[in-house]
């Protein structure tokens, strides 16, 4: 399949154009470059340009003709989109909306999309979050996620077809040979912050939060690999393929683990401890986020493969060949 990749200039974008790649398809990138790396490009040709652009987007699919789209092109820093909820909302819902009606006027009727654990807000309970939980947004990010997931299903009427895969927490690395691997700036997450701090790439690691209710008092999270995530987007490329009809699918291992398994599985990788230092709970960082992953298991055949340490010892390469460099 030809594939349409917004955002594969980025940090998912770039391995699920190398996941594709291996398969033997045929990636294609649209990107701005407006946070994204040239140097991620690996896979296919480059089509600079906005996803709001749809002159653009339109020749990009008369030339190309893709078979389907996926859609991972974003801001993706929750505490910006609270300072700046005009630039989230312009840009990931807006833009989204004006690129899935030209991917559907072009004929491109097949999208998968990025979204987000954050459109459930704050869990109703400790239980791992299935895809029927309240969808209430607590911050703009999250937001603009939730409405461009529910307006591209709007377009089902038109013909469309769609899956909206809602991640947990990225994280790791493409067999380091590949050259690609997590580059954003600033870095808001916790494993590269961590791996860093490590490398005496930054001073220490802040850790928020020591007194919550889990079984080192540190806030858990469900951490899933990059080529996880990229594997389940082929899923969801051949579920569509093959007749599916639209749907939603969270993304996770269902496995949680706390801030300090996360420093401690980087000390393993290192061989050394981690400079840190401990802080208040930050606000709105709910104690529990685990996905009941169970939909994306039954509907499009996926199954993660990696674990935590497989993950973090994959951030450690990438990040120790960036500090060679
Ligand atoms: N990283 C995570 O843990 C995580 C978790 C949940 C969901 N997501 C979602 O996954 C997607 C990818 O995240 P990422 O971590 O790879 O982010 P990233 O910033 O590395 O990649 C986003 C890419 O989109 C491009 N882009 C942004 N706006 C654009 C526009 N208007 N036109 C063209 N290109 C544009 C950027 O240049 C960048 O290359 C996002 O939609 C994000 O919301 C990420």
């Amino acid at each position: 399949m030809k594939i349409l990749i917004t955002g594969g200039a980025g940090y998912i974008g770039s391995h699920t154009a190398y996941a594709l790649k291996k398969e033997g398809h045929e990636p294609v990138v649209l990107d701005s470059l407006v946070n994204g790396h040239n140097w991620a490009v690996k896979y296919g040709p480059l089509v600079q340009g906005d996803i709001g652009d749809a002159a653009l987007v339109a020749r990009a699919c008369a030339e190309h003709k893709p078979d389907a789209a996926i859609h991972f092109a974003a801001f993706i820093e929750v505490g910006e989109s609270v300072a700046n909820p005009q630039k989230y909302m312009e840009n990931n819902y807006h833009k989204a909306q004006r690129l899935f009606d030209t991917l559907c006027d072009s004929g491109v009727k097949r999208v998968v999309f990025s979204s987000t654990a954050a459109v459930y807000g704050t869990p109703v309970s400790e239980a791992p979050i299935a895809e029927d939980h309240p969808q209430k947004p607590i911050n703009p990010y999250g937001e603009s996620k939730l409405l461009a997931e529910t307006y591209l299903r709007s377009l089902e009427s038109k013909g469309m077809r769609s899956v909206a895969l809602r991640y947990f927490n990225a994280a790791g690395a493409a067999p380091i040979e590949e050259g690609i691997g997590e580059a954003h700036d600033p870095e808001t997450h916790l494993i590269p912050n961590v791996l860093l701090a490590g490398l005496g790439l930054k001073d220490e690691v802040k850790l928020f939060g020591t007194d919550y209710p889990t079984r080192d008092g540190t806030a858990l999270r469900d951490y899933i690999h990059v080529l996880d995530l990229a594997a389940a987007h082929l899923a969801a490329l051949n579920y569509l393929a093959s007749g599916g009809a639209t749907d939603v699918c969270n993304l996770g291992t269902g496995n949680g683990s706390t801030v300090l398994e996360v420093v401690q599985a980087a000390e393993r990788a290192l061989g050394h401890a981690v400079p840190q230092s401990r802080h208040e709970r930050r606000a709105g960082d709910p104690p529990m986020l685990v996905a009941n992953a169970s939909r994306a298991r039954e509907k499009l055949g996926w199954q993660p493969r990696y674990n935590l340490d497989e993950i973090v010892t994959s951030a450690l390469e990438w990040h120790r060949s960036k500090k060679a460099v």
